[in-house]
Parts: C-alpha cells; sequence; structure tokens
C-alpha cells in the first residue's frame, strides 16, 4: 500500500548521532534515533505535530500521567525491504488498538492521519537509521500521556503525543524459560489488560522479577478469577502447537490483542494448519507436556515475533520441549512473516504501509 504524505514541520538536527551506534550490537531500545514527533492536545484538539531532534522535555513534577497514569503506547515496526522499499508493518491496525487503548484511559483518540503521516514523515527523515541485519529493524515507539499539572484527581485535560524509534536486534537471543504464575495477576476481566497502557507494565515487573530471580525468563499470566487458564506472556501472546492443531488463548478483556497473533492466525491457511482460539487450562498444558501431545510453544509479538519456548514450570515440575526444527509450525511461520516483511513473498493482505 503506498501513500502520500502531508508535510510536517521539521526541524534537523545540526549533527547526526548515527555514528556513535554499534550496529553490531543493538540490544533493543538503547539507540534512540536523531528525531521524535511531538504534538499536544490543548483546548479541546489537536495542534500541529512537529518533527524536532530527540532532546529531554521540560516539564512540570506535577502533571496527571506521573501520578494518575493516563499513559497509553504502542510498538511496531519499520524495515528496508529487499526491493529498497521502507515499510512500515501494519500501522492501520496499530493505530487502532493505540485508539482502543486511549479510549479506556479517558484520553482523546488520535487522528489516523495525525498518527500515519506522523510516522511515516518521521520515518523517512531518520531513514539511516533502519539496520539492515538479518532480524534487526527499526522500532517504532508512539505514547501518549496527560501533562496537564494538577495535583487533584481529574482526568486531564491536556495530552502530549510523542513518537520515538530505535533501531533494535531480536528482543529475545534463545529459547525463553517460562513459570506459569498462578500467585500474582496481571490484569483481570473489566481492567485494563487489553489496552496497552503503562499501569499494565508497572504492575507485571514484580512477579516477573520473582520468576527471574528463580531463573525464568517470563510468566505465563494466568486468568485472574481461578488461575486456571493461560493468557499472555510479558509483550507476547503465546500458541502452541497441541494434537497438530495450533492453539491460542482467545481474546478476552484481560488479553492485548496483538497484531503478530492476528497476522500468524490468518496465515495458518496457507500454512496448512487447524486453528482453535478457546480457553487453554493449565491442566491441560500440563497434560500436553506429559504425553508429549504439545510439541511446540512459543510467544508471538512485534518485539519478540516469533520466540520459541524451551521449558514451562507449573507449580515447580519443569517440563522441556522439544528444540524446533526447520519443519516446525513456528519456525515456518516466522519465515513466511519475514519474507512477506521483506518483500520476497507477495503482500496479498496489504500489511507493508510503503513510506517509501
Ligand atoms: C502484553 C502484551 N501482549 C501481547 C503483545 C503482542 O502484541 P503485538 O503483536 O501487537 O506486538 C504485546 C506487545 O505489544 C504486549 O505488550
Amino acid at each position: 500500500m503506498a501513500v502520500m504524505t502531508a508535510p510536517i514541520q521539521t526541524e534537523r538536527v545540526k549533527k547526526s548521532r548515527l555514528s556513535t551506534v554499534d550496529f553490531s550490537n543493538l540490544g533493543f531500545g538503547t539507540y534512540i534515533s536523531d528525531h521524535m514527533v511531538v504534538a499536544d492536545y490543548k483546548n479541546g484538539e489537536w495542534q500541529e505535530p512537529k518533527i524536532v531532534p530527540y532532546a529531554e522535555m521540560m516539564m512540570s513534577p506535577a502533571i496527571l500521567a506521573l501520578h494518575y497514569g493516563q499513559s497509553v503506547f504502542e510498538g511496531m515496526k519499520a524495515f528496508k525491504n529487499k526491493n529498497g522499499q521502507i515499510t512500515i508493518f501494519r500501522p492501520q491496525r496499530h493505530h487502532q488498538r493505540f485508539n482502543r487503548s486511549l479510549e479506556r484511559m479517558c484520553m482523546p483518540a488520535v487522528s489516523e492521519e495525525l498518527f500515519i503521516n506522523s510516522l511515516a514523515s518521521l520515518i523517512e527523515v531518520d531513514e539511516s537509521w533502519i539496520p539492515t541485519a538479518d532480524g534487526s529493524s527499526l522500532y517504532i515507539r508512539p505514547f501518549m500521556f496527560a501533562n496537564e499539572s494538577r495535583l487533584g484527581v481529574k482526568i486531564s485535560d491536556e495530552y502530549r503525543f510523542v513518537i520515538l524509534t530505535c533501531p533494535v536486534a531480536p528482543y529475545f537471543s534463545k529459547p525463553v524459560r517460562i513459570k506459569v504464575e498462578e500467585e500474582y495477576v496481571r490484569a483481570a476481566e473489566g481492567g485494563t489488560g487489553y489496552a496497552k497502557c503503562a499501569g499494565n507494565y508497572g504492575g507485571a515487573f514484580y512477579p516477573t522479577m520473582l520468576a527471574q530471580k528463580q531463573g525464568f525468563d517470563q510468566v505465563f499470566w494466568t486468568d485472574a478469577k481461578e488461575h486456571k487458564y493461560i493468557e499472555e506472556s510479558g509483550a507476547m501472546n503465546v500458541m502452541f502447537v497441541l494434537n497438530g492443531k495450533l492453539v491460542t488463548p482467545k481474546l478476552v478483556s484481560s488479553l492485548l490483542d496483538g497484531v503478530t497473533r492476528d497476522s500468524i492466525l490468518t496465515l495458518t491457511s496457507s500454512l496448512g494448519i487447524e486453528t482453535e482460539q478457546r480457553r487453554i487450562s493449565v491442566t491441560e498444558l500440563e497434560e500436553g507436556l506429559k504425553s508429549g501431545t504439545l510439541t511446540e510453544a512459543f510467544g508471538v509479538g512485534t518485539a519478540a515475533v516469533v520466540s520459541p519456548i524451551a521449558s514451562i514450570s507449573i507449580q515447580e515440575r519443569n517440563y522441556q520441549l522439544p528444540v524446533a526444527g526447520p519443519e516446525s509450525f513456528q519456525l515456518r511461520a516466522k519465515k513466511k512473516l519475514n519474507d512477506i516483511r521483506m518483500g520476497t513473498e507477495p503482500d496479498v493482505h496489504g500489511w507493508n504501509y510503503i513510506v517509501k
């Protein structure tokens, strides 16, 4: 899909920081690109966005986001594909989720024009920051926070929308060790789990840190009511190959509707596997691990892409999963997704938004 972008007022850096980037050791989120988008919401309307040099921002310590948590973000990726095009993966779908998150947090919507034009213009300005090594990409972080200064508990009347980008390598460098979390909760039905709001992540840190101290990388969150059903993991949705079918937890209000999850589910028919979106109990998972009918487990997300799971621990019983070979569903799905993004496989679903 090609687009025209309206010009955005741009102030360029005097000297780029690109030469300070170690592209052989990018990590995730270490280097922030030269420019950022900033747009303010005041007096009930959005002001014109601007592209400015990435820099610190002056802010009152009384801004409402810091006290009451009105802060929402998105995460997506841009690529330089094999045909020399610069593309963003499914920005419209990320924009729709951004607005769902904003609505849940009583924050004003951002128009598709503001979201996508700003993104595309920023990526064009910082196009030299897009890494080209296999598996790397330019991560894009649009976010919005309440910046009215006032200490009373209230919905803010003022907001700031910002977009940062950073060149990244894959998030997990090796298969992930999982603990099924049956004490702490990430989100409850009716809460904010389906929104990408900052507090969901802050609240997840403590149980995840405890699991990491026990030698795990991540937890599988279970439902808040009974700790009986698997929900998701860290910044990933989870998928299993169970009895030869691709099974993934169905979406409920405590779960994030992942763009990668949706993309992989869409690709399943061409990958020749039946799918089930349904509740998966911890008991069913454990039986599958014991009997060997659960042959694959993996996480899917923008940052994690497709991340194999090495082991799953349930109430201190640790189960190893077979190493995923080239014929595994997860590696075939990962390759197909990558080929679509890189332009070596036709983009029949119109997922690549062509910036240039
Ligand atoms: C909690 C959570 N679940 C799932 C995902 C995967 O979503 P997506 O594929 O849109 O990145 C993310 C990442 O955004 C996340 O933060």
